[in-house]
C-alpha cells in the first residue's frame, strides 16, 4: 500500500499513486455500500468526531454513515451552536476534544487554513471537509471516483468547471487533482468569478459558454455561493442564468455523451436547469452522493491503517 499520510488535509499533498489508491479502495467500499449488509470492521473501536463549524448536510451526513459503516463510534458536533458562541478559539475546542481521545477528527471550517492548523495540535488523523475557499479534497476524490467509473478513465479526458470558480474549494480541489491526473482542465465563468492568479494553475479560462463547453467529457457546474459574496460579483440571477446557467441548448456544444455533475446544494434555475439535473442519461448528480459515502469509507480506512502503524505513544 502507498498511502502514507497521517491526515488528509488536500490534494495538494496527495501523489498520484495515493489518489489511484484511494480510489480503488472506493471501488470496494461501493461494493459493499450496495450490500443488504453494510458493515465492516476497518475503524472498530475507534473514535470518529465530525466538528462542522459551517452549516451541512450532505457531507456531515456521508461523513456520519462512513464512519458508522466501517464500526467506528461517531460524533457530531454542532460547532456553531456551542462553546464558539462562547468565544473558545478554534485551539482550545481542539485540544479540549483532543484530550478524550479522538482518532479520526473530521473539520469544516469557514477559514482556509484552519484545518491545517488544527491538525498541528491534535494528535489523531485530521480529515479536511471544507475550510473557507482553500481545499475540499474527499468532494474531489469523490468527483474523480464519479468520472472513473463512467468514463473509464480518470486521464486524458476535457473537463469543464463552471461558475463561481473563486469561492469555491470545490473547485480548487478539482482543479489540484484533475491536473495531477493529467487531465485537460477548462474553467467557464464571468471574469469577476474567476480567482486570481489563476493562468498559473495550468487551466484555460472562458467567458463564453459555449466554447467553454466545446467537445469536452465532462461538465461540472458549481453552486453560486451568495453567502460568500460582499455584492457586485453577478448583475442578476436571471442574467447568470442566461449566460452561465446549464440548460439543454449550452449543454449540446459538449460531446454527446458528455456527464454532468454539481457538488449540491443546487440552485435550480439559477446555474442550472432542474430538468438536464434530473435527466438520468446525462447527470450522474446522484452517483456523487453515493461515491460520496465510498471515498470517505476509503480515507478514513487508510488514515486508521496508518493510525495503527504508528509507535504508540508511551502512557505515564
Ligand atoms: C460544497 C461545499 O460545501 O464546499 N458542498 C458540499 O460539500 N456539499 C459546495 C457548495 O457548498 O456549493
Amino acid at each position: 500500500m502507498t498511502f502514507q499520510h497521517a491526515h488528509l488535509l488536500g490534494i495538494e499533498p496527495l501523489a498520484q499513486s495515493d489518489i489511484s489508491t484511494l480510489l480503488d479502495l472506493s471501488d470496494q467500499y461501493v461494493d459493499l455500500n450496495r450490500r443488504d449488509q453494510k458493515h465492516a470492521d476497518a475503524l472498530a473501536g475507534l473514535t470518529q468526531i465530525n466538528m462542522f463549524f459551517e452549516n451541512s448536510t450532505r457531507t456531515q451526513a456521508s461523513f456520519e454513515l462512513a464512519g458508522k459503516r466501517l464500526g467506528a463510534d461517531v460524533m457530531n458536533m454542532a460547532m456553531q451552536a456551542s462553546s464558539i458562541k462562547k468565544g473558545e478559539t478554534l485551539i482550545d475546542t481542539a485540544m479540549t476534544l483532543n484530550a478524550m481521545h479522538p482518532d479520526l477528527l473530521v473539520v469544516r471550517h469557514p477559514q482556509s487554513g484552519a484545518v491545517d492548523l488544527l491538525a498541528q495540535k491534535v494528535n489523531c488523523a485530521v480529515l479536511n471537509a471544507g475550510d473557507g475557499r482553500h481545499e475540499h479534497p474527499t468532494q474531489a476524490l469523490l468527483d474523480a471516483l464519479t468520472i472513473r467509473r463512467a468514463k473509464g478513465r480518470l486521464h486524458r479526458l476535457s473537463i469543464a468547471i463552471c461558475g463561481d470558480i473563486a469561492h469555491s474549494r470545490v473547485a480548487r480541489s478539482n482543479i489540484i487533482l484533475l491536473g495531477k491526473m493529467e487531465n485537460r482542465v477548462r474553467l467557464v465563468g464571468p471574469p469577476t468569478l474567476m480567482p486570481a492568479g489563476i493562468a498559473e494553475f495550468g487551466v484555460e479560462v472562458f467567458e463564453d459558454m459555449r466554447e467553454g463547453l466545446k467537445d469536452v467529457d465532462v461538465v461540472m457546474m458549481l453552486r453560486l455561493q451568495r453567502e460568500r459574496m460582499d455584492g457586485g460579483f453577478i448583475p442578476s440571477e436571471r442574467e447568470y442564468y442566461h449566460r452561465y446557467g446549464l440548460d439543454a441548448e449550452k449543454l449540446r456544444h459538449a460531446k454527446a455523451d458528455a456527464i454532468v455533475m454539481h457538488p449540491g446544494p443546487m440552485n435550480r434555475g439559477v446555474e442550472i436547469d432542474g430538468e438536464i439535473a434530473d435527466d438520468i442519461n446525462r447527470s450522474v448528480i446522484q452517483e456523487q452522493v453515493e461515491m460520496g459515502v465510498a471515498v470517505r469509507m476509503a480515507a478514513m480506512d487508510l488514515l486508521a491503517r496508518n493510525l495503527r502503524a504508528r509507535p504508540k505513544e508511551v502512557m505515564a
